[in-house]
């Protein structure tokens, strides 16, 4: 097991939802104090090289983490090596992300909100259909896993 923990973010576009994710984590974690390698990425293609989501951005910003210059890209077999944790943002991409696991991969792989005492088994909802709303509530769902993970990550 590698001792220098590198956390990667999964969701489907990796322009809403992990990007946020990814956000959280790096603000909660230079607070604490943490050495963490952090990224994101989506299991599917189409939206490689963009920044995320407008409404992403907007969100984030509000809550003091700038996210704008994040650029999206897909999960490869290489990142079950070099992450020691991948959590995916809900179950379909979980499912995505077991099958693509190589068998030398290490990484642990989970959902983000089995972090969360009580949230255990839920998914951060896809917000990209919706209205700016449901971005606040995918925030709000990736800031308390990401406080939940620097808690787990300072007790090792
Ligand atoms: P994300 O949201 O997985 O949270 O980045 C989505 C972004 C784009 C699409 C679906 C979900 N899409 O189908 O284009």
């Amino acid at each position: 097991m590698l001792h220098h923990p590198a956390i990667l973010f999964v969701c489907l576009g990796n322009i809403c939802r992990s990007p946020l994710a990814e956000g959280a984590f790096r603000q909660a974690a230079a607070q604490a104090g943490l050495d963490v390698e952090i990224d994101s990425a989506g299991t599917g293609a189409w939206h490689v090289g963009k920044a995320p989501d407008p409404r992403a951005i907007r969100t984030a910003k509000a809550h003091d983490v700038d996210i704008s210059r994040l650029r999206a890209r897909q999960i490869r077999t290489e990142d079950f090596r070099r992450f020691t944790h991948v959590f995916a943002l809900d179950h379909d991409n979980l499912a995505a992300i077991q099958r693509l696991v190589p068998p030398d991969g290490l990484a642990e792989i989970g959902l983000l909100l089995d972090l969360v005492q009580g949230r255990a088994g839920e998914a951060v909802t896809d917000p990209y259909y919706g209205d700016e709303a449901g971005f606040e509530t995918s925030w709000a769902d990736v800031l308390a896993a990401a406080d939940a993970l620097v808690t787990r990550l300072k007790s090792r």
